[in-house]
């Protein structure tokens, strides 16, 4: 018997209101654990962080929430709904929207055609209408083009680069272009995987006010992977600490902030 189903039984009902919520998740890679036993909530509308040294186990652990990897042990949960299993097309469905640490676009195609793509789940023709094409897939063609340019618009970028190439766009461009076509999925929650990452303190700042707007104008659940203390203490309502895989404190930014055994992860490592 499976550990999940183990540990299901003990484990109170999500609090009213949270949206995610990890329970002892563990990810083993051979000998190595990754992420252990952590669990957390990402209340509905929050802004909560996660941060920690290089290798805590950060993108792992969204890598679980959002269906590449599967825990090894616990389960995650959706609302009421068991994920713990779910494909990442589906959890797409389900409403997580993500975008990468490393940029993760289709190189080859424009703009454009990258958002058009995040829209995919959400659209209405499958094989038969893509290849008869009647007219209400022209339609809706046509209008996820439209909704296309509007995001990119929506996230800051200017109609020259629409038709470009996405590998010829600068790197901070790249980044804009990945969260709209997470934008483009129509997503209720959007995990965000450094963000600000090779960005200047300017453009993080600009950044980080528009996460900020994200979640209010779009009503969006956001949980953030960021290394940058100042983005992470000025926009997040909650902050989880991993190092090492296990999660060593939680709580108000100003708390964590304090935290010795916070200080002494980060300040321990850069000593190195
Ligand atoms: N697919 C994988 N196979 C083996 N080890 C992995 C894999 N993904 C991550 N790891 C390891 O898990 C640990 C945590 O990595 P990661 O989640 O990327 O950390 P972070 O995002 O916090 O920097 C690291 O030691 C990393 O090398
Ligand atoms: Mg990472």
């Amino acid at each position: 018997m499976s550990s999940v189903e183990a540990s299901a039984p003990l484990a109170p009902p999500p609090p009213a209101g949270a949206v995610l919520r990890a329970e002892h998740i563990t990810k083993e890679f051979g000998g190595l654990v990754a992420v252990a036993d952590v669990s957390f909530d990402v209340p509905r509308h929050a802004i909560v962080s996660l941060i920690g040294p290089n290798g805590a186990g950060k993108t792992t652990l969204f890598n679980m929430l959002t269906g590449l990897y599967r825990p090894t042990q616990g389960r995650i949960l959706l609302g009421d709904r068991d994920i713990t299993r779910s494909r990442p097309d589906v959890i797409t469905g389900y409403g997580i929207a993500r975008t990468f640490q490393n940029i993760r676009l289709f190189g080859a195609m424009t703009a454009v055609e990258n958002v058009m793509i995040g829209h995919h789940a959400r659209m209405r023709a499958g094989v038969f209408g893509s290849i008869f094409r009647p007219p209400w897939v022209r339609r809706e063609e046509r209008e996820t083009h439209a909704r296309a340019r509007e995001l990119l618009t929506y996230v800051g970028l200017p109609e020259t680069v629409f038709d470009r190439i996405a590998s010829q766009l600068s790197y901070g461009d790249q980044r804009r272009v990945e969260l709209a076509r997470a934008l483009a999925s129509e997503p209720s929650m959007l995990l965000l995987d450094e963000p600000t990452a090779g960005m200047n303190p300017s453009e993080s700042q600009v950044l980080t006010e528009f996460i900020r707007r994200l979640r209010d104008e779009r009503k969006l659940t956001i949980l953030l992977i960021e290394h940058d203390m100042k983005v992470v203490m000025g926009v997040s309502e909650r902050v989880t600490v991993l190092d090492h895989g296990r999660k060593i404190a939680e709580g108000e930014p100003a708390e964590v902030r304090t935290d010795p055994l916070v200080i002494e992860a980060y300040l321990g490592r850069r000593e190195r």
